[in-house]
C-alpha cells in the first residue's frame, strides 16, 4: 500500500483548479442507467471511486467510453445484468446508488448490502421503506437486497431522517414510477441538487430542487439528445485546500468552484482570521502568515457545517490559538483521526460526540494511518505542520476522494512524495 510523507513547516501559496465533485458524480453516474439513449459525462475527477463505479456499470453489460479528458459516455443498450456484487460494493458503499434507477427502469435489481463502515452502522433503511411504499416487493437475504417492481407509483414520502443517498436513490426511483412522487424531509446537498438538475436534463420532470420537498411528476421514458452534462466542483476538495492555506498561514486562489455551496466553511475560515474574497467560480484565502484562531463547529445536514469537513478543521484547530469544541452529529464514530492526531502530540478529549481541543503552536510528526477518507485528508493537513517527516499509511482512501493530492499540494509548495510499497 502506497504511503505519503509529508515535511512539515512549509507556507502553502498559488493557484489550482478544483476537480468536479465525487459525491455529484457517484449518483449521476447511477443516473444514467436510466436514460434508452447514450448521455456523455465531463468534469468527472479521476478517482478509485469512480473506476469502481465504471466496472460497475461495466459488470452489467453497459457500454462505456471515456476520453483522454476524462469525458464519459454511457450507452445502456445492451444492459444484461441487473445486479451490484458484494466484491465492488465492499469497497464502495455508493454502490447502493444503482437500486433505484435499475429497479424504476427495468423493474428489477439484486443489489449487495453495505456493511457497516469505519465512520458508522451506516444502514440503508430508508432507501428500502421508500421503495417498498412506492410498490418494490424487497427481500433481503444471504446479504443482498432482491427488488422487484411492475411499475414503481408515486406516493408521499416525509424521510425519517436526512439522507443524502437515500434522497437521490428515491428521486432517481421516483423519475419513471407512475403518478407524483412528493419527498419530504429531502437532503439540499448541492450534491443532490446536481443530480436533480441532470436528470431533468435526461427529461424528467423534478421541482423544488434545493428545498426539502422535492416533487417527481414521473415521465414514461427519459430519452435526451447529445446531452453533454458537466458535473458540479467539488466543495469538499475545495474546502480541504483552503484549511491546507489556512493552517499553513498561506494564501491560495482555487479556481472552478463554487463558493456558494462553502458558505458556513468560508464563515468559520473568516472566523479564524482568514482574509477571503470570492468571484463567481474562485475563492482566494490569505492568512497573512498567522496563526489561526480556533474555531467550534457541529456538523449537520447542509446547509450547515458538513461533516465531510470535520477531521480537516479539527486538524486547523489542533495548532489553532485557544480552545475549541468539535461536535459530530451526523456519523457516531467520525473520529478516528483524533488518536492519530494526538500522536502528532495534539492536545484533545473525546467526550461522547464533542472533541475539545486546546490548540497548541506546532505538531509533532509521527506515523499515523485512517481508515476513511477525510480522516486521512486530515492526517496530511496535520502533517504539513508538524515538525519532521509525517508518513501516512493506507493511502487508498484518500484516492478515493482526492485527485492527485501530492501533484495538488505540491503545486502549492508543499513538500510531499509518495512513497509505492
Ligand atoms: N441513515 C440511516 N438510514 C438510512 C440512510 C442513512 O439511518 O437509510 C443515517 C446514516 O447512518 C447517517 C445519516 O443518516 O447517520 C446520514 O447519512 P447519509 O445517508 O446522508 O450519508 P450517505 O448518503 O451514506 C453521503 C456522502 C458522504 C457524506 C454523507 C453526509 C456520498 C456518496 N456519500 O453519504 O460522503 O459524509 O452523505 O453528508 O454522497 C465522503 O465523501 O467522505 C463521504 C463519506
Amino acid at each position: 500500500m502506497d504511503k505519503l510523507i509529508i515535511t512539515g513547516g512549509q507556507t502553502l501559496n498559488g493557484e489550482l483548479r478544483i476537480s468536479g465533485a465525487k459525491n455529484a458524480a457517484l449518483p449521476i453516474l447511477a443516473g444514467s442507467l436510466l436514460s434508452e439513449t447514450p448521455v456523455k459525462i465531463g468534469n468527472i475527477p479521476h478517482l478509485h471511486d469512480i473506476t469502481t463505479t465504471i466496472s460497475l456499470l461495466g459488470h452489467m453489460g453497459i457500454s462505456i467510453t471515456i476520453d483522454e479528458h476524462m469525458n464519459i459516455e454511457i450507452d445502456t443498450q445492451n444492459i444484461s445484468k441487473f445486479e451490484a456484487p458484494y466484491e465492488l460494493v465492499k469497497t464502495m458503499r455508493a454502490s447502493i446508488l444503482v437500486l433505484g434507477p435499475l429497479l424504476s427502469r427495468f423493474g428489477k435489481a439484486h443489489v449487495s448490502l453495505p456493511g457497516g463502515c469505519a465512520i458508522g452502522t451506516r444502514p440503508v433503511n430508508i432507501h428500502l421503506d421508500c421503495l417498498t411504499k412506492m410498490g418494490a416487493k424487497i427481500t433481503v437475504k444471504n446479504g443482498y437486497i432482491h427488488a422487484t417492481a411492475e411499475r414503481l407509483q408515486g406516493t408521499h414520502l416525509i424521510m425519517d431522517q436526512v439522507t443524502v443517498t437515500g434522497t437521490e436513490n428515491i428521486m432517481m426511483a421516483a423519475v419513471l414510477a407512475e403518478g407524483t412522487t412528493i419527498i419530504e424531509n429531502a437532503a439540499k446537498e448541492p450534491e443532490v441538487e446536481d443530480l436533480a438538475h441532470f436528470l431533468n436534463c435526461l427529461g424528467a420532470k423534478i421541482t423544488g430542487i434545493g428545498s426539502s420537498t422535492l416533487t417527481i411528476e414521473g415521465v414514461s421514458t427519459l430519452k435526451p439528445k447529445d446531452l453533454f452534462y458537466q458535473v458540479l466542483p467539488d466543495r469538499i476538495e475545495t474546502g480541504t485546500y483552503l484549511v491546507a492555506a489556512a493552517i499553513t498561514g498561506g494564501h491560495v486562489k482555487l479556481k472552478d468552484t463554487h463558493p456558494e455551496s462553502l458558505e458556513i466553511v468560508i464563515n468559520k475560515l473568516r472566523q479564524t482570521g482568514a482574509e477571503i474574497t470570492c468571484g463567481n467560480d474562485w475563492i482566494e484565502l490569505n492568512m497573512h502568515g498567522k496563526r489561526p484562531k480556533a474555531v467550534s463547529i457541529e456538523t449537520a445536514p447542509y446547509p450547515a457545517f458538513p461533516t465531510d469537513m470535520q477531521a480537516q478543521f479539527t486538524a486547523l484547530n489542533a495548532i489553532a490559538t485557544d480552545t475549541s469544541f468539535i461536535t459530530e452529529t451526523v456519523f457516531e464514530n467520525r473520529f478516528m483521526h483524533i488518536q492519530e492526531m494526538q500522536r502528532m502530540g495534539a492536545k484533545m478529549t473525546l467526550k461522547n460526540n464533542t472533541v475539545i481541543c486546546e490548540g497548541i503552536p506546532e505538531l509533532t510528526a509521527a506515523p499515523v494511518m485512517a481508515t476513511d477518507l477525510r480522516a486521512s485528508a486530515s492526517l496530511v493537513l496535520a502533517g504539513l505542520v508538524a515538525k519532521g517527516d509525517t508518513i501516512v499509511d493506507r493511502i487508498y482512501h484518500i484516492d478515493r476522494g482526492y485527485e492527485c493530492i501530492e501533484e495538488k499540494l505540491t503545486q502549492l509548495g508543499a513538500t510531499i512524495r509518495r512513497v509505492p510499497h
